[in-house]
């Protein structure tokens, strides 16, 4: 049976027949501009359903997504890269000098994997730190150009699993007792006055012998480095491991013996190369 229906008095609107103690609810009606919105929204994404990819596998009428606009483009660069890559691989050092572009690519390339690969040691921009060569200067513990570079790269040093690797060990003077702890400080004494920073004449007077016996045949008479050794110049105020007296009597007594990885087996030669010219190009190369 209909309800008979109701208007409220107040308002002069119909009520919907509901009922909660005494409290009588109004039918108010949708207002129309409201309903016109609703209703173009569901004809628009009608509209948008059939237009758009809107259903798994199929790409809708227009058959346009933006996916393979981004892959397409993707796959542009990709085959420019390419392209780059391949003159990369072939062209000699002295050809990517001359080619501004080639070498720019190259050095952004190398940028990139030295951020991925290099960073945690060397420090983003490769400043170095205590241990860890700065690579920004020009001195150089086993070579400054190009090539050198990329032999130090490819076979790492002191990698015990790369059989071309570069070694050198510098002897444990003080652990292995080849100089007592009095002859240990005087030539820490002596490589101070290499760079004007002795504090005790004597003390470096006695030590230069000891210097000309132990320690020239690889860091040289006057302290200017070997880098077929990666023996480090003594005679600047560069220091790997830092330069006060203390750090350079542990340096001497123990020895440090650096150690970085081989990355011939872990990067692509082209990547090694555009490394090698990032490294060169970072202000110290020789
Ligand atoms: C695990 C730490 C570590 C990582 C990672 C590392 N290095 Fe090294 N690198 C060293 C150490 C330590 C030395 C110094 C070794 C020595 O005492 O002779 C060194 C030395 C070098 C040298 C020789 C510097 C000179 O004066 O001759 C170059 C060049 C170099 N690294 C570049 C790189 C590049 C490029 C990468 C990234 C592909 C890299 N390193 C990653 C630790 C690291
Ligand atoms: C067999 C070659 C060799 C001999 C001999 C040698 N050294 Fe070294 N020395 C090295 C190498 C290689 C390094 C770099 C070590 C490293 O990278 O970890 C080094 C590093 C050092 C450093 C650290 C430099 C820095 O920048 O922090 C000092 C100081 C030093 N040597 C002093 C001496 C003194 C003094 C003697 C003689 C008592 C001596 N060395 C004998 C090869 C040698």
């Amino acid at each position: 049976m209909p309800t008979k229906v109701e208007t409220d008095s107040v308002t002069g609107t119909e009520t919907t027949g509901h009922e909660w103690d005494g409290i009588k609810e109004l039918n108010t009606p949708l207002p129309r501009w409201w309903l016109i919105v609703f209703w173009i929204t569901v004809i628009w994404s009608v509209a948008y359903f059939i237009l758009y990819p809107s259903w798994p596998g199929w790409d809708g009428v227009w058959n346009y997504t933006a996916r393979k606009d981004v892959a397409a483009r993707l796959e542009a660069v990709q085959a420019e890269r390419a392209e780059w890559l391949d003159k990369l691989a072939v062209a000699s050092l002295d050809e990517i000098e001359q080619e501004p572009d080639l070498l720019e690519f190259a050095i952004a390339g190398g940028r990139a994997a030295f951020a991925d690969n290099c960073a945690p040691c060397h420090g983003t921009g490769g400043a170095g730190g205590p241990g860890y060569p700065n690579l920004l200067d020009d001195d150089w513990l086993w070579g400054g150009t190009v090539e050198a570079i990329g032999t130090t790269l490819r076979h790492g040093i002191r990698w015990a699993q790369d059989e071309e690797t570069r070694i050198s060990d510098m002897p444990r003077f003080g652990v292995d007792e080849l100089l007592t702890a009095d002859q240990i400080g005087d030539v820490a004494e002596y490589v101070l006055s290499l760079s004007h920073g002795a504090t005790d004449r004597t003390a470096a007077d006695r030590g230069q012998t000891i210097y000309a016996e132990n320690c020239a045949v690889c860091h040289g008479p006057n302290g200017g480095g070997n880098a077929e050794l990666g023996a480090p110049q003594l005679n600047d105020a560069i220091w790997l491991y830092g330069g006060g007296k203390e750090n350079l009597v542990t340096t001497i007594s123990r020895s440090r013996r650096g150690v970085m990885p081989a990355w011939g087996g872990r990067l692509d030669p082209v990547t090694i190369k555009q490394l090698a010219i990032y490294v060169h190009s970072l202000g110290g190369g020789e």
